[in-house]
């Protein structure tokens, strides 16, 4: 089937699918479909070293693509993982109806959340995610990570849209700035959703059309690429394990905070109830430029290893002096001797890049993909 009639509107289940979770910086789905296809073939090997929501392995995996990708943020990863391998619809909704039906056992809890919380959900909705955040095993089931992933789409969105009061869908606003803002407007009181109903809508359609089908073994890893990849890139000449196309999108230089952007999802996913600052090193944002040279040397480092003489690396990057100049210098320098064609992409009203996918239109600059061999 072509690229234009598998992504055409909702129409199949490999459409559906490859628009699961909104995530900064994402991929257009077309663009990661297009790319794949032009530096591929059926049967390749495809690595993304910073997977994000998984477009670049999922469009690798739905056009017969072995494809791997790593993803350190859980967000991107859940996405990603659950985009490939979506569990069985009725096992989700049974999992669904039990943590629906002991969601009472959290009523204390949910009385002694922060009023970010009690602003934010209706009752039965804070219940069903207290329930949700502690019973659903996401990193051990797959069952548990596609119902997770489900609920973390629809955890916060434009009123009537998500579980949430009105809020962004993209990322997350502190918890302060959300509650002095619905104080403002009088919007104190969270909107009455019914959970159980309301997510299984959403299986529902999410599911309509099918499972994608994904011809070869294609995964994203749950990790930091620079641990991930060592042995794969160890053992990459050894076992004939080698990369046709590395194609990927790094974390831009002081511009996104992975962590911060999406702290009520890191929190429903068990992590602390308000935005903390990061301090574990790349799962915040980039402000110390060695730091970030060396993890892009390091990770590029690995990927040519594991890399075919005659592969494509393409990678999209931010057109910010910093961001741009270190990753193409560490490109060069890991690929040597190659032809490199750098395509600038000024940003236009109407083009989507992948910040103003996300709903970011600060992000005036753009972006430019570095296409080498
Ligand atoms: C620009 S985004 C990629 C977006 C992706 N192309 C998409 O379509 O969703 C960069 C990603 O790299 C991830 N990341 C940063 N450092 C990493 C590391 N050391 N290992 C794995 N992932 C990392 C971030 O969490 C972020 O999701």
């Amino acid at each position: 089937m072509k690229v234009e009639q598998i992504l055409k509107g909702y129409s199949t289940a490999e459409s559906r699918w490859a628009r699961f979770g909104s995530y900064y910086a994402m991929f257009p789905v077309d663009f990661a479909f297009s790319v794949v296809e032009k530096y591929s073939k059926e049967g390749d090997y495809i690595v993304d070293p910073f997977a994000g929501r998984g477009s670049s392995v999922y469009a690798g995996g739905v056009l017969g693509r072995r494809s791997l990708g790593v993803e350190i943020n859980p967000v991107g990863w859940l996405y990603g993982a659950v985009k490939l391998h979506p569990a069985d619809k009725e096992e989700v909704e049974d999992r669904l109806r039990e943590v629906y039906e002991r969601r009472h056992e959290y009523a204390a809890q949910a009385k002694q959340m922060p009023e970010f919380y009690r602003i934010c959900y209706c009752d039965d909705v804070l219940k069903f995610l207290l329930c949700a955040r502690e019973s659903l095993n996401w990193k051990g089931s797959n069952v548990d990570a596609t119902l997770m992933s489900i609920l973390l789409v629809h955890l916060h969105a434009e009123l009537g849209e998500g579980l949430s009061n009105q809020m962004k869908g993209t990322k997350s606003m502190g918890m302060s700035y959300s509650v002095q803002w619905w104080k403002s407007k009088g919007m104190e009181t969270p909107p009455a959703v019914d959970p159980y109903p309301f997510i299984r809508k959403k299986i529902a359609w999410r599911y309509e059309k099918g499972r994608p089908q994904i011809k070869l073994d294609s995964r994203v890893i749950f990790g930091d690429s620079a641990q991930e990849l060592a042995p794969i890139a160890d053992s990459a000449g050894r076992n004939g394990m080698t990369f046709s196309l590395l194609f990927t999108s790094p974390p831009y230089y002081s511009i996104t905070n992975y962590y911060a952007d999406q702290w009520l999802r890191l929190w429903l996913l068990g992590g602390a109830e308000g935005c903390q600052p990061q301090k574990e090193k790349h799962k915040g944002r980039f402000t110390n430029k060695q730091e970030y040279y060396d993890m892009l040397d390091n990770v590029f480092g690995l990927c040519s290893k594991m890399m075919k003489p005659q592969s494509v690396v393409y990678v999209r990057t931010d057109r910010r002096d910093f961001t741009f100049d270190s990753t193409l210098e560490i490109l060069k320098k890991h690929f040597p001797n190659r032809g490199v064609s750098i395509v600038e992409k000024p940003l236009k009203e109407d083009t989507k890049t992948q910040t103003k996918l996300y709903g970011d239109s600060s992000m005036k600059p753009g972006e430019v993909d570095i296409i080498i061999g």
